[in-house]
């Protein structure tokens, strides 16, 4: 794996830090919020971050799991976004989200998901980001909290894949074109 990888652009030390941020934030944001606190990890890519950012949260608060994609097989969105997954919870008004994702590139997944759970009677719904690519979105759209702004490259690891594999790499790094470029 390591060798399909040109540069580490986020080392596991930062992603830490990242998390440490992040969290606090959150402790402080929603500690006198009164409601539930849901996390819904977005899958499969956000996995490791919403765990890292979990623990660190020392506030009472649910999981939750959601499958979406806009991505197909490839290294480019399809501007299509399908639910394959949505959460357990049915009981969904008072009730403050976090959803939680790895990255944010043309930002269609994410305006939609704050537009869902809106339009379900969300008392309030924030998004957290691991890493943003602003320079390529197609909608307006900023993230609440957000680790990491990154250039445009295609990155994997942390969690992020190309074509299923290199999620268990520890940091993330910038894919060698040559492996997708073929
Ligand atoms: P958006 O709807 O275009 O913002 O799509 C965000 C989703 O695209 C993320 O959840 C990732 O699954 C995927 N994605 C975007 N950029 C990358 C990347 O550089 N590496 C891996 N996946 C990416
Ligand atoms: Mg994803």
């Amino acid at each position: 794996m390591e060798k399909d990888i040109e540069k580490v652009l986020v080392s596991e030390d930062e992603i830490a830090s990242i998390c440490d941020k992040i969290a606090q934030q959150i402790n402080e944001d929603y500690k006198n919020s009164g409601r539930p606190l849901v996390l819904i990890c977005i899958l499969k890519g956000s996995i490791m971050f919403t765990s890292e950012l979990m623990k660190r949260i020392t506030l009472p608060l649910e999981l939750d799991f959601m499958k979406v994609s806009s991505y197909g097989s490839g290294t480019s969105t399809t501007g299509v976004i399908n639910i394959h997954l949505d959460i357990k919870r049915t009981d969904i008004a008072d009730v403050d989200f976090i959803v939680i994702e790895d990255i944010i590139d043309s930002g269609r997944t994410l305006s939609h998901l704050i537009k869902y759970f809106t339009e379900k009677g969300a008392s309030s719904v924030r998004t957290a980001t691991l890493l943003d690519k602003p320079s390529r979105r197609t909608v307006d759209f900023k993230p609440d909290y957000f680790g990491k702004v990154i250039p445009d490259e295609f990155v994997v690891g942390f969690g992020l894949d190309y074509n299923e594999k290199y999620r268990n790499l520890p940091y993330v790094g910038i894919l060698k074109r040559e492996v997708y470029e073929k």
